[in-house]
Order: C-alpha cells, then structure tokens, then sequence
C-alpha cells in the first residue's frame, strides 16, 4: 500500500455501515480520506474519530450532480484532486416495480447508477490532468450479478446493481482505449451486516443469516489496490463461508 500513502481517495456513503470501514481502513493506510453523504453529522463524528487532516468531511447527496460536482471541486482545491474512488453509496427499496411511480425509480438509478458513472468521469478527468495513476472500486451486490438468487422484491435495486457492473466493464474498456493508467474493480459481497440489510430483513433477525461484516469488505478493498501495477482485479465476489450465493428465504 506505499505507493498510496498520502494519495486522496473519495468514499460515497462514508456516514455508515461499509463506507465507514473503508474509510477506516484506508485511512489506517496512510490515504486522506474525504467522505461523502447527506447526514454531515455521521461524517463530523467519524471525522473527530479518524483525525481531521486525515478525514474529510463533504455533506453531499449523489443523487444531485450540482453537489457531486461541487465536492470534486473541494477536493481539487483542498488537496489536489483524487486518486481513488469508492463508489460505495446506495439506496435499497423493497416497494414493487409494478407499483411504485416513477420518482421512486430514479431515486435508486441516479444515486445506485447514475452518480457512479458522475464520479468516475470527474475521477478519471482529474487523474487525466494531472497524469497520475487511479483506481476506481464499485462496490456492487450479489444482485448486480446473480439476480435469480435473491428472491425478495428489492425494486429497481437488481436493475442498478447490474448497471453498475456494466459500468465498470465499459470504464476497462475505456482505460484500454485511451491508455489510462487507472484500474477498476467490482466488489460483489453477499449479505453484510448493516443498516441496509436490518431495514430489508424487518421482523428478521440478522443473526438468522449468515452474513458478513463491514470491515471484510474493507479488507477486500486494501487487498485489491495493494496488487502490483501491473495486475488488475477486475471482480470479486465475496460471501460468507458456508452459505449459498444469495439470500435465504425469509418472511417479506
Ligand atoms: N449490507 C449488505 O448486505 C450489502 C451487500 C452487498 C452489497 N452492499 C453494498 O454496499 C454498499 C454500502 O451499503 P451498506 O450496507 O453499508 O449500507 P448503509 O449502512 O445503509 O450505508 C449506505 C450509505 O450510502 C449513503 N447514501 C445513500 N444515499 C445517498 C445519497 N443520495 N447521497 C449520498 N450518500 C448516500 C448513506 O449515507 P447518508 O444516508 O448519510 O446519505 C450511507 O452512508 C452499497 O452499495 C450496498 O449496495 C451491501
């Protein structure tokens, strides 16, 4: 990880469950950290934890481009631009596709999809600028890849996550065209621990799954900028030792 220490990374959803242990652990690594979401206390209080040369702060809701554009510009002031990447953000629904309106579809694409793609342009034309090597690292869902085994309704959830693998194939071949010098990685985990899991899983207990913990995601994400540059993981898939891949059946 030397060739990292004192490089900027962006985390989205840095104010809970995954983007926390990224952050933590990146930070641990010697990266400054600048952590976006929309609750700016969550991010004020991991900032007082991590230290605030090492931690910053950006309120910032993915869904509004003029606020994604806005901390890039932040950061390009404060620290000189970015070099690594998390799209770790999202929202999860469990309302029906054939039921909802519209606006509830935009929602999950322009923060699960759509603000990805935003920060890996502005990423990639800071990089390009500044002739630097990058990574970018979607963090995706067993939904983005093996839709079938989740058998829960999730709405335009699965459709976002399958995008955002898309994304990432277009970007590889993008780099290859242009000849960038920034790696891009798929992080697909199965059931973690978190916020967003507890609100699917309702009356269920996590402990009734197998499941995962924040920071076996946030090793992966070390484990994958550490390879040499000449090696590039393109996806992971992660879950938890003994399970299947995706959800067990519960009560919805
Ligand atoms: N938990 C699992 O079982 C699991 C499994 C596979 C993949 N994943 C993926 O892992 C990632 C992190 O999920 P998690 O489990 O850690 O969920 P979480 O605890 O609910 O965290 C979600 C994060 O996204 C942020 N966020 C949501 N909407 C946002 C918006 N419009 N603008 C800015 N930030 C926004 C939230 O911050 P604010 O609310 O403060 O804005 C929060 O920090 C997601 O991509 C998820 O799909 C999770």
């Amino acid at each position: 990880m030397n060739r990292w220490i004192d490089k900027v990374a962006i985390v989205t959803g840095a104010s809970s469950g995954i983007g926390v242990a990224i952050s933590k652990a990146l930070v641990l690594h010697g990266v400054k950290v600048v952590g976006l979401a929309r609750r700016l206390d969550k991010l004020q209080e991991i900032a007082r934890e991590l230290g605030k040369d090492k931690f910053y702060p950006i309120q910032c809701d993915i869904s509004k481009e003029e606020d994604i554009l806005r901390a890039f510009e932040s950061v390009e002031k404060q620290l000189g631009g970015v070099d690594i990447l998390i799209n770790n953000a999202a929202v999860l629904s469990s309302a029906l596709v054939i039921e909802s309106d519209t606006e509830e579809y935009h929602k999950i694409i322009d923060t699960n999809l759509i603000a990805p793609a935003i920060c890996s342009r502005e990423t990639a034309k800071s990089l390009r600028k500044r002739n630097a090597y990058g990574h970018i690292i979607n963090i995706n869902s067993i939904t983005g890849q093996f839709a079938e085994s989740v058998h829960v309704p999730i709405s335009m959830f699965g459709a976002s996550k399958c995008g955002l693998r898309a994304l990432g194939i277009e970007l590889r071949h993008e780099v290859i065209a242009l000849n960038l010098n920034i790696k891009v990685t798929n992080i697909t985990p199965g059931v973690v621990d978190t916020e967003m899991t507890r609100s699917l899983l309702k009356g269920n207990k996590i402990s009734d799954l197998k499941a995962l913990k924040d920071k076996d995601i946030a090793d992966t994400v070390i484990y994958v900028l550490r390879t040499p540059e000449t090696v590039e993981i393109p996806e992971i898939t992660i879950i938890p030792h003994k399970e299947i891949i995706g959800l067990p059946k519960f009560d919805v």
